[in-house]
């Protein structure tokens, strides 16, 4: 242990200089570097959230050096991605097999493991991280102004085609939080593409609005689908930190009063009713995201509580989970998850990321202590023998 984890400013420490030991040469945020089936993996959605919660504690460097990695997977895929456009256009949408996947190798490979890879979302978070990036570190967008226009016309072609969700199910279905990660990342960079580009977007994302407007609410909040009448802890993030809906207004509150009521169990937030991974725990980066959306809304105290659970969550040598199982929701299920991939992955990274940008969120943080002693080269991580790196 290079430091004792006494306190929440040793945790946020621990957790920033995890995700920058861990950064890869090449630019990518392993999931988590030792659970069985993520390892050697780097999704668009989990690396957008860290680099954006890296980028806010002030490590610049390393967010870019994540959208290079994003770059250089999509400009290399970039005839495939016109191919995708083309065939859209012309009619012909491609079979969710032949989209993009969710994850990459580190390498920017696709890997050889089955996965549930046609999700749309991480395509939107990371335009959106960068941009977010831009405004808070300045700096054109330049580097990275081809991959970001590939990335543009893939989600205008592809927006409200059904794909798997942020937990990489239900795929028959267009998910309210997917179209809000697009939604957001579409807008966030409208100002920086060009202008046939920009008219695009902003058509497109009117029709997001007017899409969710008439089949994304159910009782006047987000739905987990389109069409659903459920909910999903997902949802907080449209609030923030993507800001897709206002927090302040009435679907915004009405989302918020509605995952407190049917998902945040104390201060642990589950997926959504029915979860039965790992048997349906509680997630400490989804406190964060409810904790951030109170936060947007204005709710101080509601947002402390979420991140003094999540806090809570970690290990003794700091590592934050995916899940907790102290309330499960399918207790049955938990055993069968283990026996198939192992403990639950500890620590995840993106855990990491969430409890960091609330913290910081919070003022609860101190961002030049943070950044002074993160360099990564000086600290070994206890699982870096386990690592895929
Ligand atoms: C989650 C995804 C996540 C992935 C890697 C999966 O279990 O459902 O949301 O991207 O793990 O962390």
């Amino acid at each position: 242990m290079p430091f004792p984890i006494d306190s929440e400013q040793a945790l946020a420490r621990h957790s920033l200089r995890l995700m920058l030991a861990f950064q890869t040469p090449e630019g990518a945020y392993p999931a988590s570097p030792t659970f069985s089936a993520y390892r050697g993996y780097c999704w668009f959605r989990d690396g957008a959230f860290i680099a954006d919660a890296v980028s806010a504690a002030g490590c610049a460097e390393s967010a870019e050096r994540f959208f290079d990695w994003c770059a250089r997977v999509l400009q290399r895929r970039g005839d495939h991605i016109r191919w995708i456009v083309a065939e859209t256009e012309a009619g012909r949408p491609p079979a969710g097999e032949r989209m993009l996947p969710a994850r990459f190798t580190f390498t920017g490979g696709d890997g050889d493991d089955d996965w549930w890879d046609f999700q749309l979302d991480g395509y939107g978070t990371w335009l959106w991280a960068l941009v977010a990036h831009a405004g808070r570190h300045g700096g054109d967008l330049a580097r990275w102004q081809p991959a970001v226009d590939l990335t543009v016309d893939y989600l205008l072609a592809s927006w409200d085609r059904p794909c798997y969700d942020w937990w990489e199910e239900h795929a028959a279905h267009v998910h309210v939080s997917t179209l809000a990660c697009i939604g957001a990342g579409l807008e966030a960079v409208a100002p920086r593409v060009s202008a046939p580009r920009a008219a695009r977007i902003s058509v497109t994302v009117d029709r997001i609005r007017a899409l969710i407007d008439e089949r994304g609410l159910v009782d006047g909040h987000l739905a987990k689908w389109l069409g659903s009448t459920g909910v999903d802890g997902s949802l907080a993030a449209a609030i923030a930190p993507l800001g897709f809906v206002d927090a302040a207004g009435g679907v915004g509150r009405s989302t918020i009063a509605v995952l407190d009521a049917h998902l945040n169990v104390g201060g642990g937030v589950h997926r959504y009713l029915g979860d039965t991974f790992f048997g349906g725990g509680q997630w400490p980066l989804l406190s964060c995201f409810l904790g951030l959306a109170h936060l947007a809304a204005g709710d101080r105290d509601a947002a402390t509580a979420l991140y003094e659970w999540a806090v809570g969550t970690a290990t003794a040598g700091g590592d934050l989970p995916e899940q907790v199982g102290e309330h499960l929701i399918a207790p049955g299920m938990r055993q069968r998850w283990v026996d198939r991939w192992g403990p639950v992955a500890t620590p995840l990274l993106w855990s990491h990321a969430m409890l960091l940008r609330l913290g910081l969120g919070l003022g609860r943080l101190d961002p030049a202590s943070l950044t002074r002693d993160a360099d990564a080269s000086a600290f070994t991580p206890d699982h870096a023998e386990d690592s895929a790196r």
